[in-house]
């Protein structure tokens, strides 16, 4: 089922998608997810991700809360790439560097949107030059509610060459308001990770992850490896790193022993790159008075390797002109007895 939960202005609405087993609020500004509601062991409904009790905080926040992440999802090397022989300069925004599509970046924009039965659509035209990022990019962002699963499917075109990596930038915490995330499992089918420097940018080197911090091939609760010591951890003031995926099965697994609660991911992307609110700095009051503090949730953001157009020899970010592409992550939310 889905309905306006909440028309906020002319132009911005709060949807909702309803099943038996979950319900999950979302908006068309910047395609926020702002809520997702389902059971814990005993029956009892809460909210497994963070977010604001009021749309105007998604417009002042700048942690990404909830966004859809783009034109190009993470750090871009000072905002400098080339297609061709053709040297483009992008809107710098984190320290000498590119991050998350700019200044204003597709979590601030308005997206238009058409109900289905179980889905919305959004959609927005990213004009040629915005943020300095070359042609214009039709791009239409689905959320489906079938059961249990929440599946978002990424479609774009652009008229000239172009770089495009969107994602979903929601924290998870399937506790919220009780505990921080870290004693939360994580299960994440990847031997490789790629480094970072200490600006958080991604580099082309890889580390296997074995014996290392880094290891989440079985559910292991996050605190037992965040407390290594290692320098990638350093430089990221926790986990801030792309995984490499080996499968398309159960890629990414978030399990939480004492509510039962299970969050299974499964994407077409290539990597996850997995963030622990290590920038969250009790700043932002969220929902029900909360405020948000450092490793409050877990992004799991499917993507393409972040600052592809630079590391890459066959940057897998690159839009042909003309040519239709397509994404899709799926969120499963269920109790495991
Ligand atoms: C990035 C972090 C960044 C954060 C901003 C994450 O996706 O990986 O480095 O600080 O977004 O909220």
């Amino acid at each position: 089922m889905i309905s306006i939960n909440k028309q906020v202005s002319e132009e911005i609405a709060v949807i909702s998608l309803k099943s038996a087993n979950l319900e999950v609020l979302v908006t068309n500004y910047g395609c926020h997810i702002i809520s997702v509601l389902m059971p814990d062991i005993n029956g009892k409904i809460s909210d497994v991700v963070l977010g604001f009790d009021d749309i105007e905080w998604y417009m002042v926040q700048d942690k990404y809360i909830g966004a859809t992440v783009g034109r190009v999802a993470n750090r871009i090397k000072h905002g400098k790439f080339k297609i061709g022989d053709k040297e483009y300069s992008l809107a710098i925004n984190n320290g000498p560097n590119h991050l998350h599509g700019g200044l204003v970046g597709f979590d601030k924009k308005i997206f238009d949107y058409e109900l289905f039965e179980n889905k919305v659509t959004f959609h927005y035209l990213s004009y040629d030059n915005e943020e300095g990022y070359p042609g214009n990019l039709d791009v239409f962002i689905d959320y489906e509610l079938i059961d249990k699963t929440l599946m978002v499917t990424y479609r774009y075109a652009s008229d000239q060459d172009t770089v495009v990596n969107l994602t979903n930038h929601s924290y998870f915490n399937l506790n919220l308001g009780n505990e921080d995330i870290l004693n939360h499992q994580l299960r994440v089918d990847s031997d490789y990770i790629n480094c970072i420097d200490s600006d958080g940018l991604t580099l082309k080197d890889e580390l296997a992850v074995i014996d290392t911090p880094f290891g989440f091939k079985k559910l292991t609760t996050i605190n037992q490896q965040i407390t290594k010591k290692h320098i990638q951890l350093v430089n990221g003031n926790g986990f801030d790193h792309p995984f490499k995926l080996n499968s398309s099965e159960k890629q990414i697994q978030l399990y939480h022993e004492a509510t039962a609660r299970l969050l299974t991911i499964k994407t077409s992307c290539p990597y996850v790159h997995v963030y622990t609110a290590n920038y969250l700095d009790g700043e932002l009051r969220g929902k029900n008075n909360n405020y948000y503090n450092f490793r409050d949730g877990i992004c799991l953001e499917t993507e393409f390797i972040p600052d592809s157009i630079n590391i890459e020899d066959k940057p897998s970010v690159l839009v042909k002109k003309g040519e239709s592409y397509t994404a899709f992550t799926s969120y499963t939310f269920e109790v495991v007895k």
